[in-house]
């Protein structure tokens, strides 16, 4: 692996590891009001989400540009990669001095001076450069993967730039415009970065059974089908503040779901053919797979409740959504990064960091069940306080929802705790001798 993979990889778990350390914090300013006065929630939650948000796409690209060069491989240097890598991680850092200067004035979730949305378009584009001069070299009818990780590249530029439509002073002149603009915008942005990371699983799913039929045939290009659908469409069920008709809702969560639907069959389909000895020789990467899967199957069960009127009319706004949030990008889309990233690293080749990591990944599994289900707890009292008993009173509303933030807040830090191990037991096998050589990954 070059040393350009190599600092790439480490970015996206410095990431991991700053989006833990500001979600444990911003916990904690939520039930501390004396935290809450030196460290200002309303300043730790656009920090903790931009790193988290951050790890993610981080996470993503350093697998599609380390994977590509296994499917079609470009033997000279790799200048356009690094150039992105520098930029990147430059704009990553001045995104941060901005929070901690409070200087603010982004949008949901990028919340950021928008003057650094420049810089990070650039980067942007010298990674489609590096990706697309690759591509060009692909074999003519190329697998699953190869099409998921082209339709998550383009399409972050597309959304990113959506995004950044409220700059343009029309966008602004009403409210519901530019609510509307920047909530599909992001939800289809989630789609994008869906696409890469799935794209990757299906990958490893290939190298780890030896099986490229999963990624060939009907049923894996009705997959990326939904997956482009449900890039383009979900924005429906992410609009509730905008008078969208109800069917455009319910055809937009249908994508969704029937999305993980295909996801967990494809997952099950490679579980079932999977020789023992495979298995074993790449469990860690292997064992993360599965975690995601357990994790679109929970999520899948509460966006089906979500999506029920009579349900939803309670839970909107409320911690539930916030679960619906932690739960996809912790469960499943953190839970496949660390498995393509243990693979890349090469940790089954050695036994110690193997047990860490286990050890971490169960603590983080067992954490966020618990996690999660405290959020669900806290936004069903919440939602039925305020829409049933009619309460307005914030302090009055919140009483009884305090025990489940307390515990969100404790398994919060079995979450950071597990987490944390496994990302830094990765930095270290990064960095020792083994991962410089080129990957061994053969099956
Ligand atoms: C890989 C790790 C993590 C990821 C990817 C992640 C992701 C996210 C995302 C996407 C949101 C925004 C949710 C929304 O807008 O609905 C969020 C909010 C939040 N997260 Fe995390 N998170 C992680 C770990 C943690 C941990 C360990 C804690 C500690 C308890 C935590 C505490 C919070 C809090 C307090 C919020 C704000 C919730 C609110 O606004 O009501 N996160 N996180």
């Amino acid at each position: 692996m070059s040393p350009t993979h190599r600092w790439h990889i480490a970015l996206a778990l410095i990431l991991l590891l700053l989006a833990l350390v500001l979600g444990v914090l911003a916990a904690f300013a939520y039930i501390s009001p004396s935290l809450g006065d030196a460290l200002p929630f309303t300043q730790l939650r656009p920090a903790h989400v931009s790193a988290a948000l951050f790890w993610i796409i981080t996470g993503a690209t350093a697998g599609v540009l380390r994977y590509k060069d296994d499917v079609f491989p470009l033997s000279d240097r790799p200048f356009l990669h690094r150039a992105f890598l520098f930029l990147w991680t430059g704009t990553l850092i001045a995104v941060f001095i901005a929070y901690g200067l409070k200087c603010f004035g982004g949008r949901e979730y990028w919340e950021f001076p928008p003057l650094l949305a420049v810089p990070m378009l650039i980067a942007w584009l010298l990674l489609m450069a590096d990706y697309f001069r690759a591509w060009l070299r692909r074999a003519a009818a190329p697998p699953l993967y190869v099409w998921m990780w082209t339709t998550g590249i383009v399409f972050f530029l597309i959304t990113f730039i959506e995004q950044n439509l409220w700059q343009i002073p029309w966008f602004r002149d009403t409210y519901m415009r530019e609510l509307t603009v920047q909530w599909k915008s992001n939800g289809a942005m989630v789609g994008a970065w869906n696409q890469m990371i799935y794209g990757s699983a299906l990958y490893l799913m290939v190298r780890i059974g030896g099986d490229e039929g999963i990624a060939r045939g009907p049923r894996a290009f009705l997959f990326w089908f939904l997956g482009l659908s449900n890039l383009m469409f979900n924005w429906g069920h992410h609009l509730y503040n905008a008078p969208t008709a109800g069917w455009i809702r319910h055809v937009a969560y249908g994508i969704s779901m029937a999305e993980w639907i295909l996801l967990i069959n494809i997952i099950r389909g490679f579980k079932g053919k999977l020789d023992e000895h495979r298995r074993h020789k790449h469990l860690t990467t292997y064992r993360f797979l599965i975690g995601g899967e357990f994790w679109v199957f929970l999520n899948l069960f509460l966006a089906l409740l979500m999506s029920i009127p009579a349900i939803n009319r309670y839970t909107h706004g409320t911690h539930i959504t916030v679960a619906h949030a932690m739960g996809a990008t912790i469960g499943i889309n953190t839970m496949i990064l660390l498995g393509s990233v243990a693979w890349m690293v090469r940790v089954d080749e050695d036994g110690s960091p193997a047990r860490w990591i286990e050890r971490g990944r169960i603590t983080a599994m067992g954490s966020l069940l618990v996690f999660w289900l405290a959020l669900i707890t806290a936004g069903l009292i919440k939602g039925y306080r305020a829409t049933a008993l009619g309460i307005t009173d914030h302090q009055q509303l919140m009483q009884p929802v305090q025990p489940s933030l307390v515990a969100f807040t404790i398994a919060g830090i079995g979450v950071f705790a597990g987490l944390g191990v496994i990302a830094t037991c990765l930095l270290m096998v990064l960095r020792s001798e083994d991962a410089a050589h080129p990957n061994t990954n053969e099956p």
